[in-house]
């Protein structure tokens, strides 16, 4: 297959474009807009095999994607580029709608005039997958909730996002569905949690706490960190995103995650902890943890029931949340470089959020 995947410079795109090479025989094109958060050198094991190929597009210029569509002839197009960060779409939010909502829109669009005109045989094999996210569910109730009762989010779960972020995928996700449904176009969807692994630009709270902790700068921890996240190493995401590719259904959607249901707090002591012992220092890494203003409409619990993908494709995660941490530390401290440079790349409102009290 040739394979045109969207924010292949990115945390996930990369994983996914190693994985395409090192796993798989196919073609990739990787249409990405380098913005901060991409990065050519994330995909420095594969950028060599002649299977691979890189094309710097903003997903918003709809001729610059009729060209790549044209040239490339793609039998599948795996969606990822997108703004990414909560809190950059909290403090401004007009990246998100561009790139989420009508850069999706474009994509959708030449894909479907793309597929439309293409052959019976590759008309009937082509693949257009939509990669997104929990968010667009809202949040759970929390277990200090009197009606907690371990809910978790499924594919039927009605869409309530609360950030700008989430609402943008949220929209995202409806034209994607609209598309299938009005034209027919044949689309695969999934909903993940949190990802963390290599390559994780050190804004998002894994990366970030390594690198401070290394660093010996604080901790930032947002309100009193009770907020539940469910966990996934990057590389059993992308096996469930390649594994929907090759056996999901068109016009399904299927949730992904990690049954690693942790508070944030919980999760930053894990990591100190473990730090503590692979790289100890005088005093705990603990010490380095404060409390800021917790983040405007912060979501309290995100819990994926992945059974879905599970009884009808066979996924489940091959990472418990140590053995993905442990992997994740040891790539930090062995890539200290590669995380300095894109921490250099961070926004300075970003850290300000960081810090205050
Ligand atoms: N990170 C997570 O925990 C997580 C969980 C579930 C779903 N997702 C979804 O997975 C996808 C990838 O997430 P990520 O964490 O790798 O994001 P990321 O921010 O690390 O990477 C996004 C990539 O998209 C590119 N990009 C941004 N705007 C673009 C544009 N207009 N045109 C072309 N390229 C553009 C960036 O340059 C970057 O390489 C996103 O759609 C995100 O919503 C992420």
């Amino acid at each position: 297959m040739k394979i045109l995947v969207t924010g292949g410079a990115g945390f996930i795109g990369s994983a996914l474009i190693r994985y395409l090479i090192q796993h798989t025989s196919h073609e990739v094109l990787n249409v990405d807009k380098l913005t901060y958060a991409g990065n050519l050198t994330s995909l420095s094991d594969v950028s060599d095999d002649p299977r691979y190929r890189f094309v710097q597009i903003d997903i918003v210029d709809s001729q610059a994607l009729k060209q790549t569509f044209a040239t490339f002839q793609p039998d599948a197009v795996m969606h990822l580029a997108a703004e990414s960060h909560v809190d950059r779409s909290i403090l401004a939010a007009d990246e998100f709608i561009q790139t989420n909502i009508v850069g999706t829109f474009n994509l959708l669009d030449v894909a479907r005039r793309y597929w439309a005109q293409l052959p019976a045989d590759k008309q009937s094999r082509f693949r257009f997958q939509h990669i997104s996210t929990d968010e667009v569910y809202g949040d759970l109730p929390h277990p200090n909730d009197a009606d907690f009762t371990g809910q978790l989010f499924s594919e039927t779960t009605p869409y309530a996002p609360s950030s700008p972020y989430a609402a943008s995928k949220a929209a995202s996700d409806h034209l994607v569905n609209a598309w299938c449904r009005t034209y027919g176009l044949p689309i695969l969807m999934t909903n993940c949690s949190n990802n963390y692994g290599p390559y994780h630009f050190p804004e998002k709270l894994i990366p970030l706490t390594i690198l401070n902790a290394l660093e010996q700068k604080t901790i930032p921890i947002y309100g009193k960190g009770t907020q539940i996240r469910d966990w996934l190493y990057v590389e059993d995401h992308v096996e469930a995103l390649y594994l929907v590719l090759q056996q999901g259904h068109i016009g399904e959607t299927y949730n992904i995650g990690g049954h690693n249901e942790v508070e944030n707090l919980q999760l930053v002591h894990i990591l100190c902890d473990t730090l503590d012992k692979l790289v100890p220092q005088s005093t705990s890494y603990k010490t380095l943890i404060r409390h800021v203003d917790d983040r405007l409409g912060h979501d309290r619990r995100y819990a994926i029931d992945a059974s879905k993908i599970h009884k009808e494709l066979g996924w489940k995660p091959r990472h418990t949340l140590e053995q993905g941490l442990q992997k994740t530390i040891k790539w930090v401290i062995d890539h200290r470089a590669w995380c300095i440079a894109a921490a250099q790349r961070k926004s300075a409102a970003v850290d300000r959020l960081y810090s205050s009290h």
